[in-house]
Order: C-alpha cells, then structure tokens, then sequence
C-alpha cells in the first residue's frame, strides 16, 4: 500500500473538475483497453491478455469432486447450499455474479449509441466501458474453465428480469447515474472479498489460486476505472443519495445469490462500500488503474 491519502469516493465535486476528469479518463480509457472492436464486443488489449491465460493454461491438481453438483446449482440453486462445500458455492455464486453482468451489458449494449454514433465524451466512455465490461464476462468464463467446467452456458434470466435490464439504460440519465454508480462500487467490495477467498478455498491448489487471482485482478483494475468514472457522472446531491443507496442496494442484489452470504460476511462488505476511498486497492493495482482527482488528498 502507498502512502497516498485518498478521500472518500462520495467526496462531492465541482463540474469543472468532473468536466477535467473526464477528459483525463479519456485518455486512460483508451490506451488501458487498446482498440476497440465494436463488432466483437471486445477490446484488443484485453483480448492479447485472455489469450494469453488461454495459451497458458494451470489445472486443479485434484479435479472437483462433484461437478455434477455445479452444473445442477449454477443457474439456480436447487439443492440446499447448506449440503454443498465450499468450492462449489464458491464457482456458483461466481457465475451468479458474473451472469447478472452479462444480462445488464446486454441490454445497455444495445440501448446506447455505438460509437460512430457517440458524440459526447461521456458517451464514448460508456461505449468502452460497455466493451470492458463483456471482457470480463470471458475471463469470468476463463476462471470456471481453469477449474475444469467448460461446459458452461451464459443463460439469460427469466423474461422479465431481462425485460427489466433492458430498460435500465433507458431511464433518464439522473435517474441512472447513482444505481450504475453504485453498482460498480459493489462490483468492486465484492472482488476484493472473492480474492480473500480464493486464499481460503485454493490452498491445496496454489498455481489455480494465482491463476484465479490473476484473472480476477484483470477485472478489478477496470472496475476501480469504473468506480471514480461513474462516480464522475454525479453532481452533488446524486452523491449524497449514492452513499444512502449502498446498504439496501447490496442487501437486495446480495440476497437474490444465495452463496453470497455463506461465503461472505455481507455487513461487511456494506460497510467496505459505505467507507470505500481507494486506500486498500495495492499498488500493483492502482498503477493500471485510474481515479478522480478529487479523490485523491
Ligand atoms: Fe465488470
Ligand atoms: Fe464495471
């Protein structure tokens, strides 16, 4: 951890200064992911760094028990999770996670302009915002992959749930902006938890825990990127309304994954949101990464 101070990320703002942050993570934004392939959803430096994992593949020295247990509780938990170990929970309650990334991109992808057609700064950020964030859902993919589940499908949610996804990025940009921000934040406590545990669950499998790891760290640099970048979008009221958000916000998503709070201390992470100013990110992480300049002391 470095020595720099860093101040709450609901430290409001001035529009000057989210008007120079933009522009700042503009430029981050763009040599970060490299070249954006609309058509492919994908990004190309993104893209060199999966198939870097892909070409260089580590495997569970004891392959799972039970992956019949996985593939009936992955998409919705049938069996009582009390019944289930650890590294089960743990690779459903991921997909769960990286599933309701998936639908919500989805929607948004289609929903906002692509990028010849993105006029504003804020909208060619989201543009590759959108693209950053269907890379994750692949290195998501690669992580169930690296412990032997490659039979893996993406499935969408019940038709209203998608309905609902779907209308999200149509809901007036001030109504949007503290969920989407909040979101983000969550995305972030919950990585850092999942990283935790992946020391808990992975000892007897230390090259898949630093495979995993490794794959994780890719997503949470973007992801703090995401939480000072949507947090830019909100003027100071919005910020105060975030910060009210993260407790019932978590609790909601949190306990429609019934993994998450077996695996995790849920409190916990609510108070990690609530407190959240960039201190615990390592430094390894924030060097790839990007904050606002206001949150920085
Ligand atoms: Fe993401
Ligand atoms: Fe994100």
């Amino acid at each position: 951890m470095s020595n720099t101070h860093y101040r709450s990320v609901f430290t409001p703002a001035t529009a000057e200064q989210r008007k120079e942050n933009f522009e700042d993570y503009w430029i981050f934004t763009q040599q970060h992911g490299g070249e954006l392939l609309e058509a492919e959803q994908d990004l190309l430096k993104k893209r060199a760094r999966l198939e870097h994992f892909q070409n260089n593949p580590v495997k569970l020295r004891t392959p799972l028990a039970n992956p019949e247990a996985f593939y009936r509780n992955y998409v919705e938990m049938v069996d009582d999770p009390a019944t289930l170990d650890k590294m089960t929970l743990m690779l459903t309650g991921i997909y769960k996670f990286a599933r309701h990334e998936w639908v919500g991109i989805k929607g948004a992808w289609d929903a906002v302009p692509d990028m010849a057609n993105s006029h504003t700064l804020q909208e060619k950020i989201s543009r590759v915002h959108l693209a950053e964030e269907f890379c994750h859902v692949r290195l998501f993919d690669e992580m169930l992959k690296t412990c032997g589940l490659d039979k893996v499908e993406w499935v969408p949610l019940s038709p209203w749930k998608e309905k609902m996804y779907e209308q999200f990025p149509k809901v007036p940009w001030f109504l949007m902006d503290t969920p989407a921000f909040v979101t983000e934040l969550m995305g972030v406590t919950f990585y850092f938890h999942l990283h935790k545990l992946f020391d808990e669950v992975l000892a007897d499998e230390p090259e898949v825990r630093d495979r995993l790891k490794e794959l994780l760290d890719e997503i949470t640099i973007d992801e703090i990127a995401h939480v000072g970048q949507r947090r830019n979008f909100i003027g100071n009221i919005g910020i105060k309304v975030s910060k009210m958000l993260v407790a019932p916000f978590y609790t909601l998503f949190f306990n429609d994954i019934p993994e998450v709070g077996r695996l995790f201390d849920v409190k916990q992470m609510i108070q990690d949101g609530q407190t959240f100013d960039f201190t615990n990110v390592p430094d390894y992480m924030m060097e790839r990464s990007w904050i606002p300049s206001y949150c920085k002391a």
